[in-house]
Protein backbone atom coordinates (compact mmCIF):
# COMPACT_ATOMS: atom_id res chain seq x y z
CA UNK A 1 0.00 0.00 0.00
CA UNK A 2 1.39 3.39 -0.78
CA UNK A 3 0.43 5.99 1.74
CA UNK A 4 0.19 9.53 0.25
CA UNK A 5 -0.52 13.10 1.40
CA UNK A 6 -2.34 14.90 -1.25
CA UNK A 7 -2.14 18.86 -1.57
CA UNK A 8 -5.64 19.09 -0.63
CA UNK A 9 -4.58 16.97 2.67
CA UNK A 10 -2.87 20.45 3.50
CA UNK A 11 -3.12 23.84 3.56
CA UNK A 12 -0.86 26.11 1.13
CA UNK A 13 -1.53 28.94 4.04
CA UNK A 14 -0.09 32.70 2.15
CA UNK A 15 2.52 31.00 0.09
CA UNK A 16 0.99 30.60 -3.17
CA UNK A 17 3.21 27.49 -3.78
CA UNK A 18 3.78 24.06 -1.64
CA UNK A 19 7.65 24.83 -2.63
CA UNK A 20 7.73 28.11 -1.26
CA UNK A 21 6.05 27.00 2.03
CA UNK A 22 7.92 23.95 2.66
CA UNK A 23 10.89 25.93 2.27
CA UNK A 24 9.86 28.27 4.74
CA UNK A 25 9.15 25.55 7.23
CA UNK A 26 12.11 24.30 7.47
CA UNK A 27 13.67 26.32 10.66
CA UNK A 28 10.14 24.95 12.46
CA UNK A 29 10.84 21.43 11.07
CA UNK A 30 13.85 21.00 11.62
CA UNK A 31 14.11 22.52 15.09
CA UNK A 32 11.29 19.23 15.49
CA UNK A 33 13.48 16.51 13.89
CA UNK A 34 16.16 17.15 16.30
CA UNK A 35 13.97 16.97 19.66
CA UNK A 36 14.89 13.94 21.49
CA UNK A 37 17.46 13.19 19.00
CA UNK A 38 20.87 14.86 20.67
CA UNK A 39 22.44 12.95 23.71
CA UNK A 40 23.84 15.68 25.82
CA UNK A 41 24.81 13.49 28.43
CA UNK A 42 27.15 11.35 26.26
CA UNK A 43 27.30 13.86 23.59
CA UNK A 44 26.48 11.42 20.37
CA UNK A 45 22.63 10.88 19.20
CA UNK A 46 20.09 9.26 19.69
CA UNK A 47 18.69 6.94 16.91
CA UNK A 48 16.99 4.15 18.52
CA UNK A 49 14.97 3.26 15.26
CA UNK A 50 18.18 2.34 13.89
CA UNK A 51 18.06 -1.30 16.13
CA UNK A 52 21.87 -1.62 15.88
CA UNK A 53 23.90 -1.28 19.59
CA UNK A 54 26.99 0.40 19.55
CA UNK A 55 28.93 -2.89 18.73
CA UNK A 56 27.05 -3.85 15.64
CA UNK A 57 27.47 0.06 15.08
CA UNK A 58 31.48 -0.16 15.99
CA UNK A 59 31.58 -3.55 13.77
CA UNK A 60 30.93 -2.08 10.38
CA UNK A 61 33.71 -0.92 8.54
CA UNK A 62 31.98 0.37 5.25
CA UNK A 63 28.94 3.19 4.77
CA UNK A 64 27.10 2.46 1.17
CA UNK A 65 24.39 5.13 0.56
CA UNK A 66 21.67 4.81 -2.06
CA UNK A 67 19.65 7.07 -3.54
CA UNK A 68 17.90 9.10 -6.36
CA UNK A 69 18.23 12.18 -7.75
CA UNK A 70 18.31 14.71 -5.10
CA UNK A 71 18.58 12.32 -2.39
CA UNK A 72 21.58 10.69 -4.47
CA UNK A 73 23.02 13.88 -3.84
CA UNK A 74 22.27 14.49 -0.18
CA UNK A 75 23.64 10.69 0.03
CA UNK A 76 26.70 11.82 -1.28
CA UNK A 77 26.91 14.93 1.60
CA UNK A 78 25.86 12.41 3.78
CA UNK A 79 29.29 10.09 2.54
CA UNK A 80 31.42 12.71 3.36
CA UNK A 81 29.59 13.23 6.64
CA UNK A 82 30.32 10.07 7.46
CA UNK A 83 34.15 9.68 6.52
CA UNK A 84 34.92 12.93 8.24
CA UNK A 85 33.21 12.49 11.42
CA UNK A 86 33.53 8.76 11.76
CA UNK A 87 36.63 8.27 9.75
CA UNK A 88 35.19 5.20 7.96
CA UNK A 89 34.72 5.12 3.81
CA UNK A 90 31.65 5.84 2.92
CA UNK A 91 30.27 6.28 -0.68
CA UNK A 92 27.26 7.30 -2.34
CA UNK A 93 25.55 5.71 -5.63
CA UNK A 94 22.59 6.35 -7.50
CA UNK A 95 20.43 3.19 -6.77
CA UNK A 96 18.82 3.13 -10.47
CA UNK A 97 22.17 1.99 -11.34
CA UNK A 98 23.21 -0.22 -8.28
CA UNK A 99 20.27 -2.20 -8.97
CA UNK A 100 21.55 -3.51 -12.49
CA UNK A 101 25.21 -3.98 -11.85
CA UNK A 102 24.31 -7.28 -9.57
CA UNK A 103 26.54 -5.11 -7.06
CA UNK A 104 28.57 -6.88 -4.22
CA UNK A 105 27.12 -7.36 -0.84
CA UNK A 106 29.15 -7.23 2.21
CA UNK A 107 28.49 -8.18 5.82
CA UNK A 108 30.41 -5.68 7.01
CA UNK A 109 29.02 -2.69 5.29
CA UNK A 110 26.01 -1.15 6.60
CA UNK A 111 23.64 0.00 3.78
CA UNK A 112 21.34 3.08 3.91
CA UNK A 113 18.89 4.06 1.88
CA UNK A 114 17.86 7.05 1.34
CA UNK A 115 13.99 8.36 0.25
CA UNK A 116 11.06 11.58 1.28
CA UNK A 117 8.63 9.50 -0.17
CA UNK A 118 9.77 5.79 0.24
CA UNK A 119 8.10 4.42 -2.48
CA UNK A 120 11.11 5.28 -5.23
CA UNK A 121 11.02 1.91 -7.34
CA UNK A 122 14.88 2.01 -7.55
CA UNK A 123 15.57 2.61 -4.32
CA UNK A 124 13.04 -0.13 -2.63
CA UNK A 125 14.51 -2.45 -5.73
CA UNK A 126 18.37 -2.03 -4.21
CA UNK A 127 16.76 -2.41 -0.48
CA UNK A 128 15.53 -5.70 -2.00
CA UNK A 129 18.50 -6.79 -3.49
CA UNK A 130 21.12 -5.95 -0.03
CA UNK A 131 18.80 -8.20 2.29
CA UNK A 132 18.39 -10.84 -0.45
CA UNK A 133 22.10 -10.87 -0.59
CA UNK A 134 22.58 -10.97 3.62
CA UNK A 135 23.27 -7.20 4.03
CA UNK A 136 22.07 -5.04 6.19
CA UNK A 137 20.07 -1.98 5.38
CA UNK A 138 18.46 1.09 7.45
CA UNK A 139 16.39 3.57 5.70
CA UNK A 140 16.46 7.85 6.39
CA UNK A 141 12.62 8.03 4.98
CA UNK A 142 10.32 10.87 5.41
CA UNK A 143 6.89 9.69 4.87
CA UNK A 144 5.79 6.98 7.81
CA UNK A 145 4.97 3.63 7.07
CA UNK A 146 6.01 3.67 3.19
CA UNK A 147 7.46 0.79 1.24
CA UNK A 148 11.06 1.87 1.87
CA UNK A 149 11.05 2.08 5.60
CA UNK A 150 8.74 -0.78 6.07
CA UNK A 151 11.31 -3.58 4.18
CA UNK A 152 14.24 -1.66 6.13
CA UNK A 153 15.74 -3.16 9.31
CA UNK A 154 15.87 -0.23 11.07
CA UNK A 155 16.00 3.65 10.47
CA UNK A 156 15.56 7.62 10.87
CA UNK A 157 12.66 9.41 10.48
CA UNK A 158 13.03 12.35 8.23
CA UNK A 159 10.06 14.14 10.42
CA UNK A 160 10.05 16.91 7.81
CA UNK A 161 6.33 16.33 7.11
CA UNK A 162 4.48 16.19 4.11
CA UNK A 163 5.89 17.60 1.17
CA UNK A 164 3.73 18.17 -1.87
CA UNK A 165 5.64 20.20 -4.27
CA UNK A 166 7.40 17.97 -6.68
CA UNK A 167 10.80 19.49 -6.36
CA UNK A 168 12.66 18.53 -3.10
CA UNK A 169 13.71 20.78 -0.46
CA UNK A 170 12.68 20.57 3.17
CA UNK A 171 13.15 16.87 2.80
CA UNK A 172 16.74 17.05 1.68
CA UNK A 173 17.85 19.44 4.31
CA UNK A 174 16.16 16.83 7.05
CA UNK A 175 18.30 13.98 5.20
CA UNK A 176 21.19 16.13 5.69
CA UNK A 177 20.48 16.70 9.32
CA UNK A 178 19.95 12.95 9.56
CA UNK A 179 23.44 11.87 7.50
CA UNK A 180 24.87 13.89 10.20
CA UNK A 181 23.20 12.27 13.11
CA UNK A 182 23.98 8.98 11.53
CA UNK A 183 27.52 10.00 11.15
CA UNK A 184 27.79 11.46 15.08
CA UNK A 185 26.56 8.15 16.41
CA UNK A 186 29.06 6.18 14.26
CA UNK A 187 31.74 8.32 14.75
CA UNK A 188 31.45 8.47 18.79
CA UNK A 189 31.43 4.53 19.45
CA UNK A 190 34.59 4.88 17.30
CA UNK A 191 37.47 7.94 18.04
CA UNK A 192 35.04 10.99 17.62
CA UNK A 193 35.91 12.83 21.05
CA UNK A 194 33.57 14.39 23.12
CA UNK A 195 34.46 17.80 22.41
CA UNK A 196 34.04 16.88 18.68
CA UNK A 197 30.73 15.63 19.81
CA UNK A 198 29.70 18.80 21.70
CA UNK A 199 30.74 20.77 18.81
CA UNK A 200 28.71 19.11 16.28
CA UNK A 201 25.37 18.84 18.64
CA UNK A 202 25.74 22.66 19.56
CA UNK A 203 26.26 22.87 15.48
CA UNK A 204 22.81 21.32 15.07
CA UNK A 205 21.29 23.12 17.70
CA UNK A 206 21.95 25.85 16.05
CA UNK A 207 20.79 25.33 12.49
CA UNK A 208 17.16 25.96 12.66
CA UNK A 209 18.48 29.94 13.76
CA UNK A 210 20.90 29.76 11.04
CA UNK A 211 18.31 29.26 8.60
CA UNK A 212 16.16 31.91 9.23
CA UNK A 213 18.75 33.82 8.89
CA UNK A 214 19.58 32.53 4.77
CA UNK A 215 15.94 32.77 4.26
CA UNK A 216 15.81 36.37 5.79
CA UNK A 217 18.26 37.29 2.67
CA UNK A 218 15.78 35.99 0.05
CA UNK A 219 14.75 38.88 -1.10
CA UNK A 220 18.42 39.74 -2.21
CA UNK A 221 18.40 35.94 -3.72
CA UNK A 222 15.31 36.55 -5.78
CA UNK A 223 16.91 39.13 -7.49
CA UNK A 224 19.88 37.69 -8.21
CA UNK A 225 17.87 34.54 -9.93
CA UNK A 226 15.59 36.81 -11.55
CA UNK A 227 18.80 37.77 -13.43
CA UNK A 228 20.18 34.23 -13.95
CA UNK A 229 16.68 32.89 -15.31
CA UNK A 230 17.08 34.79 -18.71
CA UNK A 231 20.01 32.27 -19.61
CA UNK A 232 19.77 29.25 -21.66
CA UNK A 233 22.37 27.45 -19.78
CA UNK A 234 23.95 27.49 -16.50
CA UNK A 235 27.15 26.13 -14.06
CA UNK A 236 27.07 25.33 -11.00
CA UNK A 237 30.40 24.27 -9.30
CA UNK A 238 31.84 23.10 -5.97
CA UNK A 239 34.43 21.03 -4.76
CA UNK A 240 34.25 18.12 -2.05
CA UNK A 241 31.53 19.44 0.43
CA UNK A 242 30.34 21.61 -2.55
CA UNK A 243 30.26 19.30 -4.62
CA UNK A 244 26.70 17.69 -4.17
CA UNK A 245 25.51 20.94 -2.93
CA UNK A 246 26.59 22.17 -6.69
CA UNK A 247 24.81 18.89 -8.03
CA UNK A 248 21.92 19.33 -6.11
CA UNK A 249 21.57 23.26 -6.67
CA UNK A 250 21.74 22.39 -10.65
CA UNK A 251 18.78 19.60 -10.14
CA UNK A 252 16.49 21.95 -8.59
CA UNK A 253 16.82 24.78 -11.25
CA UNK A 254 16.28 22.80 -14.02
CA UNK A 255 13.25 20.77 -12.68
CA UNK A 256 11.80 24.02 -12.17
CA UNK A 257 13.56 26.92 -14.28
CA UNK A 258 13.43 24.06 -17.00
CA UNK A 259 16.96 25.88 -18.28
CA UNK A 260 19.87 23.86 -19.16
CA UNK A 261 22.19 23.65 -15.61
CA UNK A 262 24.85 21.40 -15.16
CA UNK A 263 27.03 20.74 -12.50
CA UNK A 264 30.73 20.77 -12.06
CA UNK A 265 33.74 20.23 -9.39
CA UNK A 266 35.33 23.47 -9.52
CA UNK A 267 38.93 21.74 -9.41
CA UNK A 268 37.59 19.91 -13.05
CA UNK A 269 36.34 23.17 -15.41
CA UNK A 270 39.79 23.85 -16.43
CA UNK A 271 40.53 20.31 -17.52
CA UNK A 272 37.38 20.59 -20.28
CA UNK A 273 34.00 23.14 -19.72
CA UNK A 274 35.98 26.41 -19.65
CA UNK A 275 35.37 26.16 -23.16
CA UNK A 276 32.02 27.44 -22.68
CA UNK A 277 32.27 30.07 -20.43
CA UNK A 278 30.52 33.48 -22.20
CA UNK A 279 28.63 35.77 -20.71
CA UNK A 280 25.40 33.91 -21.55
CA UNK A 281 26.26 31.23 -19.21
CA UNK A 282 26.28 32.55 -15.70
CA UNK A 283 27.95 30.47 -12.91
CA UNK A 284 26.48 29.89 -9.40
CA UNK A 285 29.54 28.84 -7.34
CA UNK A 286 29.86 27.30 -4.14
CA UNK A 287 33.11 29.41 -1.97
CA UNK A 288 32.85 28.12 1.57
CA UNK A 289 35.23 29.64 4.05
CA UNK A 290 37.21 26.24 4.48
CA UNK A 291 40.50 24.97 3.48
CA UNK A 292 39.72 25.15 -0.35
CA UNK A 293 38.70 28.87 -0.36
CA UNK A 294 41.24 30.99 -2.55
CA UNK A 295 41.32 27.34 -4.59
CA UNK A 296 37.93 27.86 -5.15
CA UNK A 297 38.15 32.05 -5.72
CA UNK A 298 41.20 31.15 -7.93
CA UNK A 299 38.53 29.13 -10.50
CA UNK A 300 35.48 31.74 -10.04
CA UNK A 301 38.03 34.41 -11.39
CA UNK A 302 38.65 32.54 -14.22
CA UNK A 303 35.26 32.32 -14.92
CA UNK A 304 35.41 35.92 -15.19
CA UNK A 305 38.08 36.66 -16.68
CA UNK A 306 36.48 34.07 -19.84
CA UNK A 307 33.64 37.29 -19.87
CA UNK A 308 31.23 34.66 -17.60
CA UNK A 309 29.46 35.94 -14.77
CA UNK A 310 29.04 34.43 -11.24
CA UNK A 311 26.97 34.42 -8.62
CA UNK A 312 28.87 33.21 -5.43
CA UNK A 313 27.26 31.52 -2.48
CA UNK A 314 29.79 31.77 0.47
CA UNK A 315 30.23 32.62 4.25
CA UNK A 316 30.64 36.38 5.76
CA UNK A 317 33.64 37.92 6.52
CA UNK A 318 35.32 35.77 2.95
CA UNK A 319 36.78 38.51 0.54
CA UNK A 320 35.48 37.92 -2.34
CA UNK A 321 37.31 40.43 -4.33
CA UNK A 322 35.49 41.06 -7.66
CA UNK A 323 33.05 38.22 -7.11
CA UNK A 324 31.54 40.56 -4.27
CA UNK A 325 28.49 42.27 -5.68
CA UNK A 326 26.92 39.10 -6.66
CA UNK A 327 27.08 36.70 -3.51
CA UNK A 328 24.95 35.13 -0.82
CA UNK A 329 26.47 34.15 2.40
CA UNK A 330 25.09 31.41 4.68
CA UNK A 331 25.77 31.69 8.13
CA UNK A 332 28.75 29.63 9.31
CA UNK A 333 27.95 26.52 11.34
CA UNK A 334 30.66 24.04 11.73
CA UNK A 335 32.55 22.64 8.95
CA UNK A 336 31.02 19.48 8.23
CA UNK A 337 27.68 20.94 8.47
CA UNK A 338 27.68 24.05 6.19
CA UNK A 339 26.80 22.29 3.28
CA UNK A 340 23.22 21.53 4.73
CA UNK A 341 23.22 25.65 5.07
CA UNK A 342 24.49 26.05 1.62
CA UNK A 343 21.38 23.99 0.00
CA UNK A 344 19.25 26.80 1.36
CA UNK A 345 20.09 29.28 -1.29
CA UNK A 346 20.09 26.65 -3.76
CA UNK A 347 16.06 26.33 -3.32
CA UNK A 348 15.65 30.14 -3.28
CA UNK A 349 17.69 30.32 -6.61
CA UNK A 350 15.31 28.04 -7.97
CA UNK A 351 12.26 28.62 -7.15
CA UNK A 352 12.35 32.19 -7.73
CA UNK A 353 14.17 31.86 -11.28
CA UNK A 354 10.56 29.73 -11.84
CA UNK A 355 8.62 32.60 -10.46
CA UNK A 356 10.50 35.23 -12.60
CA UNK A 357 9.40 32.40 -15.40
CA UNK A 358 6.11 32.73 -14.74
CA UNK A 359 6.43 28.56 -14.75
CA UNK A 360 4.29 25.57 -12.89
CA UNK A 361 6.30 25.82 -9.75
CA UNK A 362 4.96 22.71 -7.58
CA UNK A 363 3.92 20.54 -10.60
CA UNK A 364 7.19 20.76 -13.27
CA UNK A 365 6.17 18.88 -16.69
CA UNK A 366 7.07 15.53 -17.42
CA UNK A 367 7.87 14.84 -13.49
CA UNK A 368 6.11 13.20 -10.83
CA UNK A 369 6.53 13.42 -7.41
CA UNK A 370 7.89 9.70 -6.68
CA UNK A 371 8.73 7.31 -9.37
CA UNK A 372 7.06 4.19 -8.36
CA UNK A 373 7.30 2.90 -11.70
CA UNK A 374 11.01 1.65 -13.60
C1 LIG B 1 13.90 16.21 -6.22
O1 LIG B 1 13.66 17.55 -6.39
C2 LIG B 1 13.40 15.35 -7.31
N1 LIG B 1 12.01 15.55 -7.58
C3 LIG B 1 13.87 13.90 -7.36
O2 LIG B 1 15.22 13.89 -7.77
C4 LIG B 1 13.73 13.06 -6.07
O3 LIG B 1 14.60 13.54 -5.08
C5 LIG B 1 14.00 11.59 -6.40
O4 LIG B 1 13.10 11.12 -7.36
C6 LIG B 1 13.97 10.70 -5.19
O5 LIG B 1 12.73 10.72 -4.56
P1 LIG B 1 12.54 10.11 -3.13
O6 LIG B 1 13.36 10.92 -2.18
O7 LIG B 1 11.08 10.20 -2.85
O8 LIG B 1 13.03 8.69 -3.17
Amino acid sequence: TEIEVSADDVEIGAHGHFMAKEIAEQPETVARMLRGRLDTRFDTARLDGLNLSPRELRAFRRVKILGCGSAYYVGELGALMIEELARIPAHAEAASEFRYRNPIIEPDTLYVAVSQSGETADTAFAVREIKRKGGQVVGLVNVVGSTIARECEGGIYLHAGPEIAVASTKALTHMGVGFALLALLLGRVRDLSVADGQRIIAGLERLPADIEAVLADEERIAGLATELSSADSLFFIGRVRGYPVAREGAQKFKEISYRHAEAYQTSELKHGPLALIEESRPTVAVIPDDELTDRNLAAAEQVLARGGRVVAISHPGVDLGPLDDRRVDVPRNEVELDPILLMIPMQLLAYHAAVALGLDIDKPRNLAKSVTVE
